[in-house]
């Protein structure tokens, strides 16, 4: 049998902001694939306006992925599977928390697979410690002063009160 690395996978998102349950899902991507790019959506998906624009949402999480040698970090604003392809993937990593995730990520994963069947999406279960942790969860405890230690990077943390507090 021929020699297979692992290769380069993608792990997408709006993070809006990256809380801890997301670098959780991406220092276990590093750990099993060579090259990891976190891609951040530069789109409205399904929501409305984001807090922090792109640019600020890419540098949090360089911020906390400084430390793994094979994470990159990138803003993208075409379809997944393009953007996927640019970086050379062949796989979408993405984390599940509890089955209200499955319906959304089932529709993703089939449409994903329509128009690009050579790209496989995989699913990393999240930590039990993050199962119940969202980034709309976060943004409404710091909407009404509640304490994110835990929950997200201590800098996203404070940016976050200081732009919700508003
Ligand atoms: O749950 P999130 O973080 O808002 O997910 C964002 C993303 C891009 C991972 C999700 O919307 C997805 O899987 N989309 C696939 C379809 C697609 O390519 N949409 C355009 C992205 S700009």
């Amino acid at each position: 049998m021929a020699d297979r690395t692992s290769g380069t996978a993608v792990c997408p998102g709006s993070y809006d902001p990256v809380t801890l349950g997301h670098i959780d899902i991406i220092t276990r991507t590093a750990e099993v694939f060579d090259n990891v790019i976190v891609g951040v959506v530069d789109q409205p998906v399904r929501k409305q306006k984001t807090v922090f624009t792109a640019e600020q949402r890419v540098e949090f999480i360089q911020a906390e992925v400084a430390s793994l040698g094979n994470v990159e970090v990138k803003a993208f604003h075409n379809l997944l599977v393009e953007f996927a392809r640019e970086n050379g993937a062949k796989t979408i990593v993405k984390g599940l928390r509890a089955i209200s995730d499955f319906e959304y990520e089932f529709e993703m994963n089939q449409l994903n697979r329509k128009m690009a069947p050579d790209i496989e999406s995989t699913y990393l279960m999240a930590a039990p410690q993050f199962s119940f942790l969202s980034s709309s969860g976060v943004k409404e405890l710091a909407m009404f002063g509640g304490d994110l230690t835990g929950l997200v990077p201590a800098p996203v943390a404070s940016r976050l009160q200081e732009a919700l507090e508003r």
